[in-house]
């Protein structure tokens, strides 16, 4: 029923405001609604947290008084309940009556009547709310992030805020130890699945519309990966050659070691490190599906575990944790969950990660520090300060093209169509003299 995938998208809204990732809150909703039912689930959740900073400020609008914390799931059902009202094709009084209907799932019996009240008033005050946000919350953003974007990109924000609310693009990486490119591309237009050739990999392929994977021609066989372009620029700036030993420092779910190994099948060895041991799991699904073979290893980068020997890899992958400012329209919850002093957390920890990996680096061998970021504090300020604590380190100058050149690295930033917005930096170790 309709109303029961509102209750369910509440719950999931719901969990997000106590505090889980959408990864963490979704996967197991999705698995208890009816197939037919869950496109409309995903979209009611992504569409709701794209919204989010909007509908939130209209809320605090429509309330005679807040809602208390343990009131999240209801929270989440009117923010539903306005965002298909402010945003989606459906009758407005099919969206108030479903969502309305929804209130049974939560056991309260004064929601009922107020979610009427909210959502009937929203239809017949909707401009004058919309005239009294202020410009972060009109643009969806929250307002730390929203000044960030304006005051480290004056000349592209608006281009980044406009991604940030726009659904991503799907983008394939062809495995292209299978095929190339172009028969990958006249495959699927074989299976009448439209798209076309990536801008800046020469292994991505965008889809006009997105898919589910397993309609892919030789999806489950290990013929394509989903993964954004940017991200499929680290495996090609990480260069492993023949016979080396590469550590992805911060692998799971492993698109990136896959690249790595696809690239370059002739390593000595990938160990494809990840705290998160669940995580984990999924970089070894990855490696079965598309037949390639690494050493998979817990373990904390900021604090290798012992089995990883000093100067013992000639390229280190550090793609470390970040504010995913860069993913926003991928993450949406990130709008919801971050706050302005985690940044400076996610700081702390890189700079750690970075000076904990840096002895297992042989001497000449080079190390990629990757965010998908586009925060001046993850990405050159972290650098900047690791050169100036390390001396046998230095900045390598690649001729890039793609993205802009930054103080410490290469900033790709998002914008509608797109990438994602990552950023790169390749570092040498110095040979002692
Ligand atoms: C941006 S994601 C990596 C994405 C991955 N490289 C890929 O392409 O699929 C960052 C990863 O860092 C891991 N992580 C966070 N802190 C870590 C640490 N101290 N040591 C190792 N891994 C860490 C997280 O569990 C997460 O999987």
């Amino acid at each position: 029923m309709a109303a029961d995938t509102r209750a369910a998208a509440a719950s999931v809204l719901g969990d997000v405001l106590r505090g889980k990732s959408l990864n963490q809150a979704l996967p197991a909703r999705l698995e208890k609604v009816a197939g037919k039912d869950r496109s409309l689930l995903q979209q009611l959740c992504y569409g709701t947290l794209r919204q989010g900073p909007r509908l939130q400020a209209i809320l605090a609008q429509l309330l005679d008084k807040p809602l208390k914390d343990k009131d999240a799931d209801l929270r989440g059902l009117l923010l539903c309940g306005l965002y298909q009202l402010d945003s989606m094709r459906i009758p407005d009084h099919a969206a108030v009556a479903e969502t309305v209907g929804a209130t049974r799932a939560l056991n309260k019996n004064w929601a009922r009547g107020m979610a009427n009240a909210v959502l009937r008033r929203f239809l017949r005050e909707r401009e004058q709310l919309a005239a009294a946000l202020d410009d972060a919350a009109a643009a969806s953003h929250p307002r730390w992030l929203y000044e960030k974007v304006w005051a480290q990109w004056p000349a592209a924000a608006a281009a980044i805020v406009a991604a940030n609310n726009q659904q991503p693009p799907m983008t394939l990486r062809v495995n292209t130890c299978r095929q190339g490119r172009a028969d990958y591309l006249a495959d699927l237009s074989d299976h009448g699945i439209e798209a076309s050739a990536g801008a800046i990999s020469p292994h991505a392929i965008q889809l006009a519309q997105p898919q589910d994977v397993f309609e892919l021609p030789g999806f489950a066989a290990g013929a394509v990966s989903v993964q954004d372009e940017a991200a499929q620029m680290a495996a090609i700036l990480l260069g492993a050659a023949a016979g080396e030993r590469v550590l992805d420092a911060c692998a799971a779910p492993g698109g990136k070691t896959c690249h790595i190994l696809e690239l370059q099948p002739q390593l000595q060895e990938l160990v494809a490190m990840d705290i998160d041991r669940l995580r984990l799991d999924k970089v070894g699904e990855n490696l079965v599906r598309l037949g390639l073979e690494a050493t998979t290893l817990p373990g904390d980068a900021a604090r290798p575990p012992p089995q990883l020997a000093a100067a013992s890899f000639d390229r280190i992958l550090v793609d470390a944790p970040c504010s995913a400012s860069g993913v926003v329209r991928r993450h949406p919850d990130v709008k919801l969950l971050r706050r302005a002093s985690d940044i400076a957390a996610m700081a702390k920890t890189q700079s750690h990660i970075l000076s904990g990996l840096w002895p297992l680096l042989k001497p000449g061998g080079t190390l990629l520090y990757a965010t998908c970021s586009i925060l001046d504090e993850e990405n050159s300020q972290v650098v900047r300060r690791f050169l100036h604590e390390q001396d046998d380190a230095e900045l390598i100058d690649t001729a890039i093209e793609w993205g802009q050149a930054v103080d410490c690295g290469r900033q790709l930033l998002p914008a509608p169509g797109g990438t994602d917005g990552l950023f790169y930096t390749l570092l040498r170790k110095l040979t002692p003299a």
